[in-house]
């Protein structure tokens, strides 16, 4: 990575009120709340506490800024593009705010932080090339007909982050968005607030009309739910837990069918052959539980290892844990910051436990790491077996499971014994078993010999329980399309 922008260690925090056609206000009741910083649990700021009412008021913001007529709606395919070049380049110019306020609000390392803002930066510019070049088709149906489609905005889009990758996620739903035409109403994890709100700002400076994009931070069970039942929504995205997608989903159903796209949870699966190269496999599968401190939904949380590598994989996979970084998060050495917050934390250490009384063997970790903050020492557990709790529900946080398995069929059986399928990995220098391994897992993104490597261009999304629907590339633009098809009957009088 080309060298980073030094950190601001106490980022002044301009941005705290609800912004609605490019204006920032207070909440409609007055109410606030508290967002903490994860490595000491204290208040950095007040935070306007969005409801009911300012859903409303942001629905409406965002209705009239789709109005047919509008500037939003007038404006050339390309300019819209132009806007969002702008403001990909503003990102970047503030990049070193944006990666502080990330950190303290998060905790993530400020070097994953700015890691994740440069990320979004391409996914902006990347929807923004897309902008003047969606395009429908025309069709030869039968008769004397002229037939063709256009690709429409599908409106006021319902937009819910989680707090893991609070400013990534943030881009990743408004830009494909704006790209197709769409208007926003963004609703932030109540945790992590500060950087969608900062982008307000640079969203009005870039020069987006006033209504095109609103944020309202607040809770889920009132902010979040206002949206998902408004009727003037015309789709929803969402990314967190299964369980709050499917009340999301019955939501979109039973107020107007919002078309609903959804990203959640996962168990991945990540399957090591016996002919890897050894340290690589145990490098990428560590970094696929550990990364952002395991609060990533694809992380490949089942490792799955053949038993003639299993004990030198465990006893390697416990060397990198053990030696991995926790700490200061603007100290740029560390690699592993706090948990997010009291709830995960303590389900997380909850997980741990039924690991140990379940006949796990923890190899390491397992504890709270120092004595303040959300920390959680990197943690390995081996001779799992496919009926324990750590290896059926997502943990979120930084726990390795090692399982063994003999031979191929078993283990692809194992792999897709879940009801989550988002990512999955397998390592070989085989190619044969790589491609039949990767066309039997039943997941959204299939790595070989390699892990993480999600990018702007390609989709991303989960099979099953996993998820509705795809992010990133062209695929994920398709999501914020209606596809009209107009069809001309053509007058023979005049042939
Ligand atoms: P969550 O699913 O409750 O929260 C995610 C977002 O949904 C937040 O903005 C929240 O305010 C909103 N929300 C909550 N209830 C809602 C409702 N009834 N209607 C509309 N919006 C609502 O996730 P939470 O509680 O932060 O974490 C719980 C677990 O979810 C984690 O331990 C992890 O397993 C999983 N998770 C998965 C994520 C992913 O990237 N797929 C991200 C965050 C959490
Ligand atoms: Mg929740």
């Amino acid at each position: 990575m080309a060298s980073l922008p030094p950190a601001i260690r106490n980022p002044e925090v301009k941005y705290t009120q609800i912004f609605i056609n490019n204006e920032y206000v207070n909440s409609v009741s007055g109410k606030t709340f508290e967002t903490i910083n994860p490595t000491n649990k204290q208040k950095i700021i007040d935070i306007q506490e969005g409801d009911k009412a300012d859903i409303d008021n942001a629905v409406k913001a965002a209705q009239e800024a789709f109005k047919l007529g509008s500037p939003w709606r007038t404006m050339d395919a390309s300019k819209r593009g132009r806007l969002l070049y702008k403001l990909a380049d503003l990102i970047e110019r503030d990049l070193a705010i944006l990666g502080s306020l990330e950190t303290i609000d998060n905790g993530k390392p400020y070097k994953n932080a700015c890691g994740d803002v440069l990320f979004a930066i391409d996914v902006i510019r990347y929807y923004a090339g897309w902008a003047d070049k969606i395009c429908g088709k025309t069709i030869p149906i039968n008769g004397d007909f002229f037939c063709y489609t256009r690709h429409e905005p599908v409106g006021v889009c319902g937009q819910i982050i989680p707090w893991n990758y609070p400013f990534n996620m943030f881009i990743l739903k408004i830009a494909p968005a704006l790209s197709a035409g769409c208007v926003c109403v963004v609703k932030p994890a109540e945790q992590t607030p500060l950087t969608a709100l900062y982008a307000g700002s640079l969203i009005k400076e870039a020069g987006f009309p006033p209504g095109v994009v609103n944020i309202v931070p607040g809770y889920g069970p009132t902010a979040g739910a206002a949206l998902t039942h408004h009727l003037g929504v015309n789709k929803i995205a969402f990314t967190g837990s299964t369980e709050i997608g499917q009340i999301i989903m019955q939501a979109s159903g039973v107020s107007n069918l919002k078309r609903t796209t959804l990203e959640l949870g996962g168990k991945s699966p990540n399957i090591i052959l016996s002919d890897v190269h050894l340290d690589s496999a145990v490098f990428w599968a560590h970094a696929a539980c550990m990364e952002n401190m395991g609060q990533c939904c694809v992380a490949g949380t089942r490792t799955f290892v053949h038993e003639s590598i299993y004990d030198e994989f465990v006893k390697k996979s416990v060397q990198l844990a053990n030696s991995r970084v926790v700490g200061d998060p603007f100290d740029e050495k560390t690699q592993n910051g706090p948990q997010i917050d009291a709830e995960q934390y303590n389900k997380i250490m909850e997980l741990i436990e039924s690991g140990k009384k379940q006949g796990a063997k923890l190899e390491c970790g397992g504890q709270i790491h120092g004595d303040k903050g959300y920390y959680i020492q990197p943690t390995v557990f081996s001779n799992v077996s496919d009926d324990m709790r750590i290896a059926k529900e997502e943990i979120f946080g930084p726990v390795q499971q090692i399982f063994k398995f003999k031979d191929i069929d078993e283990v692809i059986k194992r792999a897709n014994d879940t009801h989550y399928g988002l990512g999955a990995a397998v390592f070989t220098k085989d190619i044969n078993k790589a491609l039949t391994i990767a066309n039997s897992i039943q997941a959204g993104t299939v790595w070989i010999n390699c892990y993480l490597a999600v990018t702007a261009q390609a989709p991303f999304g989960g099979y099953k329980m996993s998820g509705i629907g795809r992010e990133f590339g062209e695929y994920g633009l398709s999501q914020y399309q209606e596809v009209k098809n107009v069809v001309v009957k053509l007058d023979q009088k005049n042939s």
